[in-house]
């Protein structure tokens, strides 16, 4: 099987994550993010897999230019993304560091693929973590115009990976391995699960 050949469960890894992409069902659609705050703590929450390119190691998330997870990135590049695929037996964490495009920059094209009910939330008032006084004491816009002013908070997180590592869980033995970016190729070991 490819997870006992390991240069072949690079490529299948990848393959796993870049499927999240159109597979709504698939744990790699909603995979978890963490970064590091101000007081070097650890942040995690589930976003979205926009755009997966294996051959770049990018991926690409969306948000909002307000929230905590945009401020961190911008003090500190560093992010890691989880997913475990339970169907497949299957963990995946990536590391790598984060670039922020923003809609009217390198942001653009992902800002015009998103559809117009998605782009709805980057217009919501106040920003993203506010706090309120009721948990409906915010607004979303009400009409086309509003939608697309929010294209001033809309930021696409491009993520370069440095990093992979896959754990396969296995009746025969478990398997595990890791993968480097040297600056011109991956470098692979296994590891003991
Ligand atoms: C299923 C699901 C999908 C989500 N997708 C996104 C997303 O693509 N982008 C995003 O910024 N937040 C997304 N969120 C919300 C985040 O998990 C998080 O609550 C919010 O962005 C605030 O995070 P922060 O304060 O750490 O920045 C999603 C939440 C859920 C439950």
């Amino acid at each position: 099987m490819q997870w006992n050949v390991l240069a072949a469960s690079l490529d299948a890894a990848w393959a796993v994550v870049a499927a999240g992409v159109l597979d709504f069902g698939a744990p790699w659609h909603l995979p978890t993010i963490a970064t590091v705050d101000r007081q070097g703590a650890a942040r995690l929450r589930t976003v979205v897999l926009r755009d997966c390119d294996p051959a770049r190691r990018q991926l690409r998330f969306h948000t909002d230019s307000r929230s905590s997870k945009a401020s961190e990135l911008a003090a500190d590049p560093r992010i890691a993304v989880h997913a475990n695929d339970a169907g497949r037996k299957l963990q995946i964490q990536l590391a790598g560091r984060a670039l922020m495009a923003s809609a009217d920059g390198a942001g653009q094209a992902a800002w015009g693929s998103a559809r117009l009910g998605s782009r709805a939330c980057y217009a919501v008032e106040p920003g993203p973590g506010a706090t309120i006084a009721e948990g409906g004491a915010y607004r979303l816009p009400a009409d086309e115009a509003g939608i697309l002013a929010g294209s001033a908070h809309f930021l696409a997180i491009e993520v370069t990976v440095e990093r992979l590592e896959w754990l396969q869980l296995h009746e025969a033995g478990h398997r595990r391995a890791a993968f480097d970016w040297t600056g011109t190729a991956w470098d692979g070991r296994w590891l003991v699960p």
